[in-house]
């Protein structure tokens, strides 16, 4: 029954995103009213640039540049317009009036969360941002609700489409980075400002409001670990493939429990090109495509699939979030707030232990083989697998040692990659690489 008044929805941006939620408010009107109990009323589109083209019937009545007004107005209003200012104002500006605000805005998120999330608790307002991660995968709402009663272990994620679809090109085409970022860019999928993207800066965004979630912890931007793509290589991919492994993108979060050396739990929070073995189920997310793998202590392993991007995609996540907010409106009572009551350590990367692969070109001499053992035993990083093969090259015999290590910390590893760089034994280091979900 509809017997609440009408609530007034405030849409800033009409991009590719914010054109599809307002075509999906328009359309959608009675549907989306028995749903909620109150008619949505598109009060206004906030745009840049009054003058040019809207496509998706948004009447032209309602198209505007002028913020406050807008604003102060509304009941709900939805940011779609990104970058960090004026986003962060207007958004701050919502709240203090008392109205809910939904969000895509992963970098603003991401950058200034905590002083949002802040403001949303003091004023009782509530900030929704499920598409700000993973755009149409529902992720925030299983981390913040469904999984609320576990204790989230692990997450490993692929949250950067574009990265997937340049690396699944390499490892399905033999192309090199170059030729497979042109692609992705004639495709449009990567950002305005591509290292975004290939640099682990968007997937490093997404990793800090996931592992904030997960570890109920507030996690800077600036201590998420971070590594991209761009010194992936195809020799690295062909490897990693004759190997039965793929090469993805991965942001981690992950609980780290205390141990003799260290009395405190913390957690790491990091982004780097990991290989993963093909049976693994990340390994099987293709082209621009998502996915969020989460080990949790009661539920087990949980694996969360879909499209990451897309004006439509995102527009559904945007959409599950106002039907949410018009709900609790019409409900009553308070914003719910998300805890950071564990306020555990975010680890910096030298604390973290996972496997590796090196490839190194050595001489083929008697005692080299054990010359590099040495180097690895050094430093306390136990040797797992060792595979050689070896060519004449200009009457001299060469091999490769494909060598793939036990856990061992990044502070030993990279102790031993200094050592066999400046060791005679060792002609060049080809690849270094870690290895995840083994
Ligand atoms: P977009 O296509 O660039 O659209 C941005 C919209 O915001 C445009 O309509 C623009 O107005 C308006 N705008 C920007 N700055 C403004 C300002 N200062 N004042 C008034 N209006 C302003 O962006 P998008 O791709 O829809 O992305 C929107 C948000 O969703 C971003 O935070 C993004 O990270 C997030 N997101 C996007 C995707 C995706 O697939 N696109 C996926 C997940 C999350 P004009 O039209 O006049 O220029
Ligand atoms: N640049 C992002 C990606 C867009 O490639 O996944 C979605 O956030």
């Amino acid at each position: 029954m509809i017997d609440y008044r009408p609530l007034r929805v405030a849409l800033l941006g009409a991009g590719s995103v914010g054109s599809q939620v307002a075509r999906l408010i328009l359309e959608n009107k009675d549907e989306l009213a028995a749903r909620v109990g109150a008619e949505l009323q598109l009060a206004g589109v906030l745009v840049r640039d009054k003058r040019a083209a809207r496509g998706y019937g948004i009447p032209a009545e309602l198209i505007t540049t002028e913020a406050d007004q807008l604003i102060l107005g509304a009941d709900i209003v939805i940011e779609v317009m990104g970058g960090i200012e004026p986003a962060r104002t207007y958004i701050l500006a919502a709240l203090n009036s008392g109205s809910d605000v939904i969000t895509a805005n992963k970098a603003l998120l991401a950058t200034h969360g905590s002083e949002l999330f802040d403001v949303a608790e003091q004023v009782g307002a509530q900030l929704y941002f499920e598409a700000a991660v993973a755009g149409a995968i529902p992720i925030i709402r299983p981390l913040r609700e469904s999984l609320a009663g576990d204790k989230v272990k692990r997450i490993m994620g692929i949250v950067n489409g574009s990265t997937n679809f340049i690396l699944d090109r390499m490892d399905s085409t033999g192309v090199n980075l170059e030729e497979a970022m042109a692609e992705a860019t004639k495709l449009g999928y990567l950002e305005a400002d591509p290292a975004l993207d290939v640099e682990g800066y968007d997937a490093a965004q997404k990793a800090a409001i996931l592992a904030s979630l997960a570890f109920h912890t507030e996690v800077p931007l600036e201590k998420v670990y971070r590594e991209g793509i761009t010194k992936v290589t195809a020799a690295q991919i062909a490897a990693a493939k004759r190997d039965g492994y793929v090469i993805k993108l991965l942001a981690i979060c992950e609980m780290i429990p205390a141990d003799a050396e260290n009395p405190e739990d913390g957690i790491s929070v990091r982004v780097y090109p990991a290989m993963v073995p093909l049976e693994h189920p990340l390994a099987a997310v293709r082209g621009a495509f998502n996915a969020v793998f989460v080990e949790a202590e009661a539920a087990g392993s949980l694996m969360f699939y879909g499209a990451g991007a897309g004006g439509i995609q995102t527009a559904s996540a945007v959409m599950g979030d106002l039907v949410s907010a018009a709900k609790r409106h019409v409900a009553g009572g308070p914003g719910l707030a998300d805890s950071v009551h564990a306020d555990l350590e975010v680890l910096p990367i030298s604390r973290i232990k996972t496997r590796y692969q090196i490839t190194l070109e050595v001489t083929d001499q008697p005692g080299v083989l054990a010359a590099v053992a040495n180097i690895f035993a050094a430093h306390n990083v136990s040797i797992e697998t060792v595979e050689q093969s070896s060519k004449m090259i200009q009457a001299e015999s060469t091999a490769w040692l494909e060598i793939g290590t036990h856990e061992a910390s990044d502070k030993s590893l990279a102790a031993v990659v200094n050592e066999l760089d400046a060791s005679a034994a060792v002609e060049q280091i080809t690849s270094v690489i870690r290895v995840e979900g083994v």
